[in-house]
């Protein structure tokens, strides 16, 4: 096994197998999940659902997508996702938009864990901005003060992509825009592009000029906060997504990435 520490993000050769049969190495990646944000597990081999679902298993509880049509016929807590870039549905756009999963919901998504199992020759892959590192390096005018409030729904993502989904939650959820991680004690700002509805309280920021200074309204991609991760087959990635927002890359060619995408809750709820 080799592993290296890039500037963002810890990469591991290793395959899924040897993960599985190593407590000590499956808790080391539990904890770097955390503290690096984002661990690739680069195996090289093909996606083994049941395996993967087994990781998920060990980082916490698998919270099955809510609308069944995306769900593996074997494994209902894997999220089935096929980015084309031609494509007019509603996943491939929604997933061109920033956001950390399940922000719309009271319980969001503690960890996200991604599969890219069938990856074109095109530029491929994930970018994401560390909320955190956002947050440090906002200027005082649009730092959220601790008792701004940020209201997250699914309005603005629909009208992006066309229409609800079978079973599409219909509220909104309120959480303070800054909050302290709850597993690493680490201040964030919690806003998204596609989720983040308004900002709530005095003085609060205005909400898209927030978005604008944490690189979320870059269609480049070239904002200094984006930090993009390209795919190769057999990647396993695994995100803090609280931390976290992310997107896929606008791909370019005629063939997109399929990934099998499972997410997860821990045992540690955002301070609400
Ligand atoms: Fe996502």
């Amino acid at each position: 096994m080799t592993s290296h520490d890039a500037s963002f993000g810890l990469w591991l050769t290793v395959s899924l197998a040897d993960v599985l049969g190593d407590h000590g190495l499956l808790e080391r990646i539990r904890m770097e999940v955390y503290r690096q944000k984002l661990v690739v597990l680069r195996t090289g081999a093909g996606a083994d659902r049941a395996a993967l679902v087994q990781l998920a298993a060990y980082l916490g509880q698998v919270v099955p997508f809510f609308d069944p049509k995306f769900q593996d016929a074997d494994f209902p807590g894997i999220y089935l996702t096929h980015d084309r870039p031609d494509d007019s549905a509603r996943t491939a756009k929604g997933d061109r938009m920033w956001h950390a999963d399940y922000q719309y919901l009271a319980d969001p998504a503690s960890i996200t864990l991604l599969a890219p199992y069938s990856v074109p020759e095109q530029r491929q892959g994930a970018t994401f901005i560390d909320m955190s590192a956002a947050l440090a390096s906002l200027p005082d005018s649009l730092r959220p003060r601790p008792d701004t409030v940020a209201v997250h729904g699914m309005g603005r993502f629909l009208a992006r992509t066309g229409g609800a989904v079978a079973g599409t939650p219909p509220s909104e959820v309120r959480f303070p825009a800054r909050m302290r991680h709850p597993v690493t004690g680490s201040e964030f700002l919690y806003v998204s592009e596609a989720f983040t509805l308004h900002l709530e309280g005095a003085e609060s920021p205005n909400l898209r000029d927030l978005l604008e200074a944490t690189g979320q309204l870059d269609e480049s991609l070239t904002h200094p906060n984006v930090r993009e991760v390209p795919y190769e087959a057999g990647d396993i990635f695994v995100w803090d997504n609280r931390a976290l927002v992310h997107r896929s890359l606008m791909a370019t060619g005629d063939r997109g990435v399929a990934s099998y995408r499972i997410t997860i809750r821990d045992e540690a709820p955002l301070p609400g």
